[in-house]
């Protein structure tokens, strides 16, 4: 298959016109790219899994650009929602609702709910707009690699596999949505995201997390977000998080580093401007700085992808705090190291 480019973001008719005809387009949007199709048409939504690779268990998100186009996708829109719609919408919040008829199940893995995201970028708001039409989109990327943040890492994964890329700039979050069932009494997070964690307590005061992150699953434990399930945002290289005292660690990285060198292995660490200089590596990204963890988020999946274009085995990386959006980039982070820590004493 040819894969139409766009790089004229403010003329997207051909683009919606792809839609319409039931095609795959992948989008920028604020949080990562998207690849988007038609919610309404089961054919072009099974497109998406199969473009992808992705298990149809793990449902996809319907994004919106008018609060409009959410009443007829759900059966009920309860007052946390209605709070959480008013102060964060548009934005990188995705809503979970009890779903409509009218929502395919291949767009909801067979599951009773919706999730719902009204975004802010102006390039999909445009698209959804001139397709007049909810688009069913999942990140951009090959299930399991680590999400595209821009056009390149879109365009590697697939180019030739769907019908058109709009090539907008980078994603300025850097990071998934932050998803939030409304269907209960108590809003709960089930995937961290652009919408902080204090961000919602403050609009909400009670919220929950669901207690099925944080942590390797269990055998038998299921979390609320089916996708949050499976080996995600992982690089081809083993990503090793060092964990402890800043300076211990910064030693601990090194010898590892020289332990993996005398076994012939080609080893990377990913640092922060302000660590950058202290390590002696194959390869050394920095993925940000520590006085903004913000630039952290925009950057870690295409730092993390870079390590795969310079063939790196070991990628050893300091963790970082949990709060505000950190809790979005170690959820990321310990994930595509499968929970591999070490401690540094
Ligand atoms: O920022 C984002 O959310 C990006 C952009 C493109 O909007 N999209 C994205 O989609 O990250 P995806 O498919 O990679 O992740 C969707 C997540 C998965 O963890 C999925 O299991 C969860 O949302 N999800 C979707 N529908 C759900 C539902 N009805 N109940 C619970 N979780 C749901
Ligand atoms: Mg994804």
């Amino acid at each position: 298959m040819e894969t139409i480019i766009i790089s004229n973001t403010n003329d997207l008719q051909q683009a919606a016109d792809i839609l319409q005809e039931g095609g795959l387009v992948a989008s920028p949007t604020e949080t990562v790219y998207g690849l988007c199709a038609n919610a309404l048409n089961e054919e072009a939504v099974k497109n998406i899994y199969k473009a992808k690779g992705r298990p149809s268990d793990n449902p996809l998100i319907v994004h919106i650009a008018d609060l409009s186009m959410l009443q007829p996708l759900v059966t009920e829109i309860s007052p946390i929602a209605k709070t959480l719609m008013e102060h964060f919408w548009p934005g990188p919040m995705t809503l979970v609702f009890k779903a409509s008829k009218m929502v395919p199940k291949v767009v909801t893995g067979g599951l009773d709910t919706v999730a719902v995201r009204f975004p802010s970028d102006p390039t999909i708001q445009n698209l959804i707009k001139t397709s007049k039409l909810p688009l069913a989109a999942p990140s951009a990327n090959t299930s399991g690699k680590p999400s595209p943040t821009n056009f390149t890492r879109v365009y590697e994964d697939l180019n030739g596999k769907i019908d058109c890329i709009i090539q907008g700039g980078n994603s300025a979050f850097g990071v998934e949505s932050t998803v939030i069932d409304t269907t209960s009494e108590i809003a709960t997070i089930l995937r961290p995201g652009g919408v902080t964690l204090e961000m919602l307590e403050e609009v909400l005061g009670n919220v929950m997390i669901d207690p099925a992150l944080g942590h390797k699953l269990k055998e038998g434990e299921v979390p609320k977000a089916p996708g949050m399930k499976y080996t995600h945002y992982a690089p081809n290289a083993e990503v090793i998080i060092v964990k402890g005292e800043k300076d211990k660690v910064i030693a601990k990285i090194n010898e590892l580093v020289r332990e993996g060198q005398n076994l012939g292995k080609k080893i990377g660490v990913m640092a922060t401007d302000e660590t950058l200089s202290l390590f002696n590596a194959d390869t050394i990204f920095s993925v940000g700085t520590e006085k903004n963890p913000t630039t952290i988020a925009a950057n870690l999946f295409e730092v993390l992808r870079k390590y795969d274009d310079e063939k790196v085995d070991i990628v050893y990386t300091l963790a970082f705090q949990t709060t505000g959006i950190g809790g979005a980039i170690m959820n990321r982070l310990e994930k595509s190291a499968g929970y591999h820590f070490i401690e540094a004493y």
